[in-house]
């Protein structure tokens, strides 16, 4: 059986409801340039990293633990002539060495799950870029609370306390890049598009059934709650 998110996320150039006009905003709040080392921890496909190398010739290290998307990364990163700028690791991230103020910036986009939610990943980062470096999380949260009865918060908490959350990791928030309802909109209709192409071509597959319910009730969350309730943005913070 293929993984989901290898099929769901087969034409996503970048994993995350965010755009490459986005990142390099980011990449300018971040303050990268040639001489900057970034590390991307869950970087995918090296989406972001491919438009931030590109743009500020910035060194990036991504790790990936997901051998698709690393072997995707690779080609994706020779196919564009950056492979003295971008190196792919391929491992558990939560289990990478992170040396004390070893970075000038440390990105997770939409994967604060490896360290077990943005404290954690906070703690594990904010120690491992140097003072003036940057962290970067992309991550969701509640655009309204209390949330409905019925809605489950999932442990993400509304906008402010989000930012609270950083604050306390000895990070000064310098950029919020919020994603809109469009960004939100090509993300998941990727998903959408992937699916039904792969089902249509796999109809007997032994897991298909499993994969069209996991696929239509994440499509339906999606339709009926998520698209007013959930935000998603890259919360980017300065060490001092
Ligand atoms: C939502 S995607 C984001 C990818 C990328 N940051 C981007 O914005 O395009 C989450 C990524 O986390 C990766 N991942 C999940 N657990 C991981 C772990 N423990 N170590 C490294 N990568 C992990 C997944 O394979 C997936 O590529």
């Amino acid at each position: 059986m293929p993984w989901y998110y290898a099929v769901a996320e087969r034409d996503h150039d970048i994993q995350d409801p965010t755009s490459a006009e986005k990142i390099r905003h980011l990449g300018r709040l971040l303050r990268l340039g040639p001489g900057s080392r970034v590390l991307d921890v869950a970087c995918g496909k090296a989406g972001p990293a491919l438009v931030l190398a590109e743009e500020f010739g910035c060194s990036i290290l991504g790790v990936e633990r997901a051998p698709e998307f690393v072997a995707a990364a690779r080609e994706r990163i020779e196919d564009a002539g950056l492979s003295d700028r971008i190196e792919i690791v391929e491992g558990d991230a939560r289990a990478f060495p992170l040396d004390p103020e070893s970075w000038d910036a440390a990105l997770c986009l939409g994967a604060s799950f490896v360290f077990d939610d943005l404290e954690g990943t906070l703690a594990a980062l904010a120690p491992a870029v140097r003072p003036g470096g940057h962290v970067a999380v992309g991550e969701p949260y509640w655009r309204e609370w209390p949330l409905p009865r019925e809605v489950e918060d999932e442990g993400w908490v509304p906008m402010k306390e989000t930012v609270a959350r950083i604050e306390s990791a000895g990070l000064a928030l310098v950029g919020l890049v919020a994603a809109s309802d469009d960004d939100w909109d090509r993300y998941e209709s990727l998903h959408w598009s992937a699916l039904e192409e792969w089902l249509a071509e796999n109809p007997v597959d032994p897991d298909a059934i499993a994969i069209r319910e996991r696929h239509e009730q994440a499509r339906d969350d999606y339709l009926s709650f998520r698209r007013r309730l959930l935000g998603w943005a890259i919360f980017a913070g300065r060490k001092s």
